[in-house]
């Protein structure tokens, strides 16, 4: 679905985008994750041909995206940072306008709009709309032609809690129909729970690249921490793997003396800033 191999690119006369190669297979749910600055819009704007003086190779759907034709856009919907709404229009009036601009057939536009909880507010114009609408709107506009690829932009900041939840069933969803999704984000929960796959990007390069799951067990051994009462309350931790030969977790347990006994595992923020030494903000 997308061959990126030995990418290199610059706004100015420094380099930016350093020796990038990856690939993201049909179906899968591929996230870049990094703090502020670190390239991921960027990228994501090259793979979408809107950036096309880059070095290396860029194929999308097995087109060169430096030399994409206008077709190229039929099978990719893009859910970039900031909304691209006419404010004047209302939201039917956009989504109406924008599906025009497709030789595919639209979604239904009043279904999508009642998924996302945007039906009553439909014809109210666009610059009546809140931060958080805004992007449920343009998060639509980017499924309206049903493309293969879906392109998103830190899609999620903004939302409240619900709304995010909703966001991202509708992104399972099209997941679960065989879509490809580039998703960006800086919330590691969210990454954790969708991406098959995450590149760790900072500094325009990509530090690590793998599934969460992996990346979380190629480091830091998991724990267990355990309580109990002797002269006060007692904590101690121990590696999972030595459990059997702690003798004193043994003999709480044979005693059934213990108050409370955990595992845990780092998160993915753990790994992000043990790999990369940088926290994600
Ligand atoms: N049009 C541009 N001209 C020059 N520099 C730019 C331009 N757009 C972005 N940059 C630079 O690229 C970096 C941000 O890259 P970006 O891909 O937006 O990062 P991220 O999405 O990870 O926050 C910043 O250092 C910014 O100054
Ligand atoms: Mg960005």
């Amino acid at each position: 679905m997308i061959t990126v191999n030995n990418l290199n690119y610059s706004y100015t006369d420094k380099p930016f985008i350093r020796d990038m190669s990856f690939r993201v297979s049909r179906g899968e749910i591929f996230g870049f994750l990094g703090p502020s600055g670190a390239g991921k819009s960027t990228l994501q704007k090259i793979l979408t041909g809107m950036l096309p003086d880059y070095q290396g190779q860029v194929q999308v759907h097995g087109v060169e995206c430096k030399k994409h034709k206008k077709d190229f856009y039929e099978n990719i919907g893009v859910d970039f940072e900031f909304s691209t709404m006419y404010e004047k229009l209302t939201a039917r009036e956009n989504l109406n306008f924008f599906s025009s601009l497709y030789k595919k057939k639209s979604k239904s536009i009043e279904g999508l709009l009642e998924k996302m909880g945007l039906a009553q507010d439909a014809d109210k114009r666009v610059s009546e709309y809140s931060k958080g609408m805004k992007a449920r709107l343009n998060f639509i506009k980017a499924l309206l032609h049903d493309p293969a690829l879906l392109c998103l932009d830190e899609p999620t900041s903004g939302l409240d809690p619900t709304n995010n939840r909703l966001m991202k069933d509708m992104i399972l969803e099209e997941k679960a129909k065989g879509k490809t999704i580039l998703l960006t984000t800086h919330n590691m929960q969210d990454a954790t729970e969708l991406c098959d796959r995450v590149a760790f990007i900072v500094g325009g390069q990509i530090m690590a690249l793998d599934s969460p799951h992996n990346l979380i067990m190629s480091r830091g051994a998991r724990t267990v921490t355990y309580r109990w009462q002797e002269n006060g309350e007692q904590t101690a931790v121990c590696a999972l793997d030595e459990i059997s030969t702690d003798q004193r977790l043994q003999m709480l347990i044979h005693d059934n003396r213990l108050l409370s006994i955990h595992s845990s595992e780092p998160t993915l923020n753990d790994i992000f800033m043990d790999i990369t030494g940088r926290a994600l903000v």
